[in-house]
């Protein structure tokens, strides 16, 4: 058998969680034991590192990414610019590339969807919405025989973990999300999850895939974060028979334009969203004709996402074809969007 070759960008929460699953395979699709990984790229090469075993560590990734010896590399940095440059480099270096950056994708998705496609390399993103459940494959694949009426989400694990905090423990907003952070859940710069940014990047993945559209523009989707919700805002919502839940959005109008938008909502307490609790994420997509359909489980975390990332593994593995992805579907008639690219 011949074994693939892996670079793995990142070596942080979601990348140790990668190399803890490939450590040790057993009980796992056998095909996993084919892969050596080649090398890892991390920003400071003297930090400790808590893994039963430590592939050769080095802080030049575009090395990586261009060594011959590789097949696939593995983003899970983070960040815009640099993750950009890695990922084009190693698609014209002829690498299939698997990242869980959503951040990167909701910017520069569409040129890098065009580039795999030209370069007849795979670019899988699992992990970059909804942590572990499986999500991208099901929507993009399982569901194709249907049109999509709308998604309701909450697909932020940090809100949702401390929103559920002040709802249930009467925790301050910033001792929950210190939590969040503890826990691995956040972003580098917790900002993106609080303002809605994360929530806004991963809706626009979603609305793109459901809606078979190429991704729509960051600015057309509305944003609201939760920073000024506080604990009076919690407990009187609880007393009216809401939860609030910061909710990403996407639907069909009845003109035909697409609403796309992020920010929190009361949510009756006997809704199935409100019982999505901690850094759970849900998807409820209403479509024609398979009716309602809810994806559910761990959002965020290490192992939940590096579980996402290995399943794209999987797919390179077994040589399946990925997608239909952005760079498939046709761009629809100007203002489709109900808000027109206005927004900064
Ligand atoms: P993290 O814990 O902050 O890890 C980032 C890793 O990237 C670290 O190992 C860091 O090196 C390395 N790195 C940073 N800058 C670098 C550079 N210039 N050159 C080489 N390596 C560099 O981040 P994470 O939580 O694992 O998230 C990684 C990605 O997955 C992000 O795109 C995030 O949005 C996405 N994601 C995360 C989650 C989650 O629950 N955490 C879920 C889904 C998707 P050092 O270790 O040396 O600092
Ligand atoms: N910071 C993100 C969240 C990680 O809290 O949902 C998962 O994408």
């Amino acid at each position: 058998v011949t074994p693939l070759r892996l670079a793995l960008i990142g070596l942080g929460t979601v990348g140790s969680g990668v190399l803890r699953i490939l450590h040790d395979t057993a009980g796992r699709d056998a095909r996993l034991g084919t892969v050596q990984v080649v090398g890892v790229a991390v920003r400071d090469l003297e930090r400790p590192r808590d893994l039963p075993v430590l592939p050769p560590l080095t802080d030049d990734p575009f090395a990586l990414v261009r060594d011959p010896d590789v097949d696939v590399v593995a983003e899970v940095m983070g960040g815009v610019d640099l993750s950009y440059q890695l990922l084009t480099a190693a698609l014209k270096a002829g690498k299939h590339v698997i990242t869980a950056n959503k951040a990167l994708l909701a910017r520069h998705g569409q040129e890098l969807f065009a580039l795999a496609r030209a370069q007849s390399r795979q670019l899988r993103y699992e992990a970059a919405v909804g942590g572990g459940i499986p999500l991208i494959q099901p929507l993009e694949q399982c569901l194709g025989a249907n049109r999509i009426h709308s998604v309701t989400a909450i697909i932020n694990g940090t809100t949702n973990y401390i929103l559920t905090q002040m709802a249930t423990r009467q925790m301050a907003y910033s001792q929950a999300l210190a939590e969040a952070q503890a826990l691995g859940y956040a972003e580098a710069n917790p900002a993106a999850d609080v303002e809605g940014a994360d929530a806004q990047e991963k809706l626009t993945i979603l609305a793109s895939i459901a809606f078979r559209i190429p991704l729509p523009p960051l600015e057309a989707i509305y944003r609201e974060g939760i920073t000024t919700i506080d604990l009076p805002d919690v407990s009187n919502a609880q007393q009216l028979g809401f939860g609030i839940k910061l909710l990403a959005l996407a639907e069909r109008c009845p003109d035909g334009r697409l609403d796309l938008r992020v920010h929190p909502t009361l949510v009756p307490v006997d809704h199935p969203l409100s019982r999505v609790d901690g850094a759970y994420n849900a998807v409820l997509i209403e479509a024609e004709p398979v009716g309602s359909i809810m994806f559910f489980g761990p959002g965020a975390g290490g192992g939940p996402t590096a579980s996402a990332v290995i399943s794209d593994l999987i797919n390179i593995l077994a040589d399946r074809p990925a997608g239909p992805t952005p760079a498939d579907f046709a761009q629809p008639p100007p203002g489709y969007l109900s808000i027109d690219e206005v927004q900064t």
